[in-house]
């Protein structure tokens, strides 16, 4: 039985910053920003989007196409959680009118998160191949202003629905796994900003996926030529493109083109959003989906990378008519609507989402109609609403 992947929801809060005004206003080089680093926008969350609201609004763009009663399992992965003991998961099971019996939790390992309730979702859809289970990936990474991690900033989600015959992508047994306990990224409980060894962080990712890129090709016995395109977590998209080098080095001609143009295609939409942790190696797979014409059965290798730190390597294998199931028109009418902001007018935004609002005080959210928003809260209770 295949189980994988079958619809992919994104969203993107509703404003960004050019990285060209955030290079000029830091006093840096703008080609730093968009050669060195490889970002060309950064999306910005407003005190009314966190990662509940983010992750309602993108499974929002396919739940009226799939059957809400088949749904048995929903996990929620993220970095940026808005409760110590409530998972973000309930929150989205109300506001996507889910059954009660469904099973709805939270995990958490930096960005692994989603791979991590993806591959918890898969073994769930093979044990109950009737059910289906929606996995959430939703963050805001957030370094602060005025820090080197500031480029490498964004928000976002990205919702998947896992089911058996999946129309997007079935997923192939096996992985690849390695974790270390280091400290390259981290953010204690009193700390809304991340702390991280920056340097450091980008040389423990690449070891950790030649790590786990070669211990999956010598446990399936595969080269680096049977695969059609890789896709890497993207925390700025200079660290995937190091990564897809170290993966084509000694390859053959055609094998480095190949695996050269899916990367490009990639990597588009992190680009013009950012880092959005646990969902930024998925928003990978949506922008290849987009971005590139596949065969059917094209193998798809996965590299996730979560820092503290634990990576995975996977693959899937693309279904025959996933196009049906991408909108490349819908994505960029999200981000060409986006409202560009100066730099002084991110760094208010940025810094008063710092600050929990005042219990009681009724936030409203400056979205279009029908987006999904965080309220505020009554009685110390979370309210998210839909415009
Ligand atoms: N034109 C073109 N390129 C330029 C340039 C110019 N004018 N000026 C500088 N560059 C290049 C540099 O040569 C360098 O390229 P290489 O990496 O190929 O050497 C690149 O721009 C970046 O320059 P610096 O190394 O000097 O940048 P920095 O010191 O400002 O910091 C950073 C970069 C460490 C990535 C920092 O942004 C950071 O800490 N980011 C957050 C941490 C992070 O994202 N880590 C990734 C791995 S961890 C992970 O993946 C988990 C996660 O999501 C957080």
């Amino acid at each position: 039985m295949q189980v994988g992947i079958d619809k992919i929801g994104f969203f993107t809060p509703n404003k960004y910053v050019d990285m060209v005004d955030l290079a000029n206003a830091r006093g840096e080089d703008p080609n730093k920003f968009l050669i060195g680093i490889g970002q060309k926008e950064m999306a910005v969350a407003d005190a009314t989007q966190d990662a509940v609201s983010m992750g309602i609004n993108a499974t929002m763009q396919y739940l009226d196409k799939i059957e809400k009663d088949k749904v048995g399992l929903l996990v929620f992965g993220t970095e940026s959680g808005v409760d110590q003991s409530k998972s973000a998961s309930l929150f989205v099971k109300s506001a996507l009118k889910l059954k009660p019996e469904v099973r709805a939790f939270e995990v958490k390992e930096a960005c692994f998160g989603l791979t991590a309730a993806l591959m918890i979702a898969r073994d769930f859809v093979r044990v109950h191949p009737d059910q289906t289970a929606i996995v959430i990936g939703s963050d805001i990474a957030r370094y602060g202003v005025n820090t080197p991690g500031e480029v490498t900033q964004g928000a976002g989600a990205i919702s998947l629905l896992v089911k058996k015959d999946p129309a997007i992508l079935s997923l192939n047994d096996g992985h690849s796994a390695y974790s270390e306990d280091i400290n390259d990224f981290w953010r204690p409980n009193n700390s809304k900003v991340a702390m991280v060894d920056g340097k450091y962080s980008t040389q423990v990712y690449l070891d950790f996926f030649t790590n786990t890129f070669e211990g999956y090709k010598k446990q399936k016995n595969w080269n680096t030529r049977d695969f059609n395109a890789i896709l890497y977590h993207l925390p700025f998209t200079k660290q995937g493109l190091k990564a897809n080098r170290l993966a084509i080095a000694d390859q053959d001609e055609a094998t480095v083109k190949r695996l050269e143009d899916s990367f490009e295609a990639s990597k588009q939409l992190s680009m013009r959003v950012g880092n959005i942790y646990t969902a930024s190696l998925y928003m990978s797979l949506l922008s290849l989906l987009e971005n590139k014409q596949l065969e059917p059965n094209s193998l798809v290798g996965m590299f996730s990378y979560g820092s503290g730190a634990m990576a995975e390597f996977f693959s899937g294998n693309i279904a025959d008519g996933y196009e049906k199931e991408v909108n490349v028109n819908k994505t960029n009418e999200m981000l060409d609507g986006r409202t560009q902001l100066s730099v002084d007018e991110y760094e208010k935004i940025f810094n008063d989402a710092l600050i929990d609002p005042i219990d009681g005080q009724e936030l409203t959210s400056d979205e279009k109609s029908g987006v999904w928003y965080f309220a505020g809260t009554q009685n110390h209770i979370r309210q998210y609403r839909q415009k």
